[in-house]
């Protein structure tokens, strides 16, 4: 027999028009992780009439997201993403979602992650061409744009040409901008005829029309170009048995644009910023490149080979995890630990203050790759979900850490990035969590003294 519930917590500051619109807009990131004060589970109001309950505690979390998945629907994140990228495997639950993954899988295999590895590194080799020694980079920007380049080569090479993507590149910042702050507001706001929301509008219209040029133009072409785009075009509707139609199929390639664009790109840079902070991190990391690259390029057998540079990138993302507020929805009632939720509840969770907790991570701040080393002590159940975990766990899980290491590799060896001395960097939460504004200087990399300061 279940007891019964205690009161649930209820975070303050909340208005009755805007909820808790106020300090998500003024400090979204810093608004969340206080809720974690409060216990397992504390209430908070993203829309003014419906309370979201935000799980606090680790295998609370991991309850949620596996246990308790069959009765849960997405939730309010991704109802607004859906309303950029249509139905997609993203959105999706219950079986229209395992129909919809089955779809995807085959461009996530073992296999196929092989092969990306020369094709990742090649995009990788193109953008360095382009940096000068001395050059200021916008860090992010190049990430972004290199993260796109190493999807588009891998999952979509072929199909949509470089004027089309360099288009998309900047429609999807746009939208992925729109999509983070109407997750904050209450729904009227998007319907203010506020230049903010035109522009959105006219982003997302643009995404999708180059997508669904691309997927006319393959079509008619009946061209195989071994890619997402064509394994899509020839799969069909189990229910239906009929083709996908264009709109399906855009809706599943800019599901893949977004999740694995800013979220691989936001990794991406802050590494490349603690590297610059941490001189005998970078250097341990080259000492390592060196012993077991010499001077040949990395391949994908070399990738468990480099444990210290997978320390590196597990530390990026805990310390720097891109999601603040992941979202699912009660179906039907559901006991979560001690409470009883109510069906037609909002659940949410943050990897970025869960991952910040310093009861659950010693000195939280500090990014220190060889807490990892740590074997004996590793974090309690649900504390570390850096891809999440249950039936909605990343499909793209394993080719990020294959592009990070990847990518990290490749540019670690020919550059380092400068920041200014005493630079501290702020991350700033929008549909993820990323660098406010990352500038480094390129400077080209003497190899011969990094390893022998090693
Ligand atoms: C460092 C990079 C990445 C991080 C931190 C990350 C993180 C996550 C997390 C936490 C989820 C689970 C969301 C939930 O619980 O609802 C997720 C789902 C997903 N991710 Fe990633 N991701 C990354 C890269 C990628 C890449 C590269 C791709 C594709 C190329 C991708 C595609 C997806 C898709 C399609 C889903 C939805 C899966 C489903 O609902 O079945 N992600 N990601």
């Amino acid at each position: 027999m279940t007891t019964a519930s205690p009161p649930m917590p209820k975070a303050p500051g909340s208005w009755p028009l805007l909820g808790h619109a106020i300090p998500l807009l003024r400090d979204n990131l810093a608004f969340i992780a206080s809720l974690r004060a409060y216990g397992p589970l504390v209430e908070i109001r993203l829309q003014p009439q419906q309370p979201t309950v935000v799980v606090n505690d680790p295998a609370l979390i991991r309850t949620m997201l596996v246990d308790a998945a069959p009765t849960l629907d997405k939730g309010r994140f991704f109802e607004k993403m859906g309303q950029l990228l249509g139905d997609s495997v993203v959105t999706a639950a219950g079986t229209e979602h395992v129909r919809k993954r089955r779809q995807l899988q085959p461009a996530f295999r073992q296999t196929e992650i092989t092969r990306y590895v020369d094709l990742m590194r090649e995009q990788v080799t193109a953008a360095l061409a382009d940096w000068r020694p001395g050059q200021v980079l916008d860090v992010r920007e190049v990430m972004v744009k290199l993260s796109l380049d190493m999807l588009a080569s891998t999952v979509f090479s072929g199909s949509i040409d470089g004027h089309a993507f360099q288009r998309l590149r900047r429609d999807l910042s746009v939208v992925m901008n729109g999509v983070g702050t109407r997750i904050m507001l209450p729904d009227w706001a998007e319907r203010l005829p506020l230049p903010a929301n035109r522009r959105f509008t006219a982003a997302r219209d643009a995404v999708r029309a180059t997508i669904d040029a691309a997927v006319a133009e393959l079509r008619a072409s009946e061209r195989d170009t071994g890619d997402m785009l064509s394994l899509l075009l020839r799969a069909t509707d189990e229910y239906t048995g009929r083709p996908l139609t264009s709109y399906q199929i855009c809706s599943e390639i800019l599901t893949l644009a977004v999740a694995g664009t800013e979220t691989t790109a936001s990794v991406l840079s802050w590494i490349l910023y603690e590297l610059a902070r941490a001189p005998e991190i970078d250097a341990r990391l080259q000492t390592e490149l060196t012993d077991v690259l010499g001077e040949r390029p990395v391949t994908f057998d070399d990738l468990p080979r480099l444990p210290y540079l997978n320390r590196v990138i597990q530390e990026a993302t805990r310390l720097h995890h891109t999601g603040w507020l992941v979202t699912r929805r009660t179906l039907e009632p559901l006991r979560l630990g001690d409470w009883d939720i109510p069906a037609g509840t909002e659940l949410a969770y943050c990897q970025h203050a869960l991952h910040r907790d310093p009861s659950l991570f010693p000195d939280p701040l500090t990014f220190d790759p060889d807490r990892w080393l740590d074997t004996a002590q590793p974090p309690p159940t649900g504390a570390f979900l850096p891809f999440g975990a249950g039936k909605h766990k990343c499909i793209g899980d394993r080719f990020a850490l294959t592009e990070l290491a990847t990518a990290i590799a490749t540019i670690t060896r020919e550059i380092r990035l400068e920041l200014p001395p005493g630079r501290t960097v702020q991350p700033v939460a929008r549909a993820t969590v990323r660098p406010r504004t990352l500038l480094m200087t390129v400077r080209p990399r003497e190899r011969a003294g990094a390893a022998a300061g090693a």
